[in-house]
């Protein structure tokens, strides 16, 4: 049985910047690499750079934040040091693990890999060192939704131990350095990681990764053969309108292939714009419904979040706005609203991945999206 994936355009070119850039002073203190929701981080992180980072002599540790919302992120890091180590340690360790021990020696350390970063254990630090000496290469630690690690304490505390690695990988010459790359769907997210004086990584540049544009569209007419396309500029514009996201383009590239054989060019090309207002439409109707589908707090809480530009979930103008919201849906409540009841609201849109907060107090709408939807409606 053979089963077809999905095919990927490669970006061969941006991957080689990518992988110059990082090896530049530039990128000493980190790397911050923003793009909106399913425009393709991921897959050119998984697909194009981290491949390209191996080649090129760099050991690669790549952690997903988001692969499962529930394990704290600082366990997800330790987990991707974890098993680099055991990776190269290969067959001896394997043996030992088999065994049940969890005790090794490795390049004259004892590490206990169960206990990483425990109070009891090793730190990030120390691993990261023996992991450096184990694989004698440069280290990249590449955290894809880093933002993620901000939502806990301990996720909050690992930045600042992989700070403390960074500084001690960089500054013993008998090492062969460290480099982080972070990644985050909402660049105000990422910013809140970088931009005062008590975060770990402060004042770490931050680049905004070029979305999939010409190159990307040329390679996808040329796999789609000779089924109806559009045009190359009306093409490019539909993209365009929908956030340069490969998923809803090519959803309505498969209905034009079912609503159009035969067309001419100038109908395929109108249809291809109708299909694409329709989707976005769609898409549109489905999250408002969603939304006022839920209790009306959340809602009220979610369209000011929307609407202001320093959003204060319990500042007077804020709380008036809730209970104007709620007075339009269901004008016989009037149940106080309390801060209590709020707070509520904020947790449930936290827990179904609508809003982030950086622990800190700054809410902010997680798919940008979804916030200029709010804002029109
Ligand atoms: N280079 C590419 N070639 C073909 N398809 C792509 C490419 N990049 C992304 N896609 C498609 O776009 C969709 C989103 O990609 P991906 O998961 O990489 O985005 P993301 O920005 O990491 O999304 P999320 O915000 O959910 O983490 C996937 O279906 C993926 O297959
Ligand atoms: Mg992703």
């Amino acid at each position: 049985m053979k089963l077809q994936d999905e095919e990927i355009y490669h970006r061969d070119a941006l991957a080689r910047t990518y992988v110059d850039l990082l090896q530049t002073s530039y990128a000493s203190s980190g790397v911050f690499l923003a793009a909106p929701r399913r425009t393709g981080k991921t897959t050119f992180i998984k697909e194009d750079l981290n491949p390209l980072l191996a080649t090129e002599g760099a050991l690669v540790i790549y952690v997903d934040l988001w692969e499962d919302k529930a394990v704290d992120p600082a366990k997800v890091v330790i987990e991707g040091i974890r098993k680099a180590i055991l990776g190269l340690e290969g067959m001896v360790l394997k043996g030992a693990k088999a065994s049940g021990l969890t005790r090794f020696k490795v390049v004259g350390f004892e590490m206990d890999l169960a206990a990483i970063g425990t109070p009891d254990g090793m730190t990030i630090s120390a691993a990261l060192q023996v992991l450096s000496k184990m694989a004698r290469k440069p280290i990249f630690l590449v955290i894809d939704e880093a933002q993620h690690a901000q939502t806990t304490e301990a996720g909050r505390a690992m930045l600042f131990a992989l700070k403390a690695a960074r500084d001690a990988l960089m500054l013993d010459r008998s090492l062969f350095g460290f480099r982080l790359l972070a990644t985050g769907s909402n660049s105000d997210k990422l910013t809140a990681l970088i931009n005062s004086k008590d975060q770990a990584f402060y004042k770490a540049p931050l680049e905004q990764l070029e979305p999939l544009g010409d190159d990307y569209l040329a390679w996808l007419r040329k796999t789609r053969g000779r089924q109806p396309m559009p045009a190359k500029g009306v093409l490019k514009q539909g993209f365009e309108r929908m956030g340069h996201r490969p998923e809803p383009l090519k959803g309505v590239l498969k209905d034009l292939l079912k609503r159009s054989p035969g067309a001419a060019q100038a109908d395929i090309d109108a249809q291809f714009l109708s299909l694409v207002e329709a989707s976005l439409e769609a898409d549109r109707d489905l999250f408002l419904r969603s939304i006022e589908g839920r209790d009306p707090l959340d809602a009220a809480v979610l369209f000011r979040m929307a609407k202001v530009d320093k959003f204060a979930p319990f500042d007077e103008a804020s709380m008036e706005s809730y209970r104007r919201a709620r007075t339009a849906r269901s004008p016989d409540d009037d149940t106080p609203i309390s801060k209590s009841s709020v707070q509520s609201a904020l947790e449930r849109l936290r827990k179904d991945g609508l809003v982030w907060n950086h622990g800190r107090g700054a809410w902010v709408i997680e798919d940008s999206q979804h916030a200029a939807w709010l804002r029109s409606s």
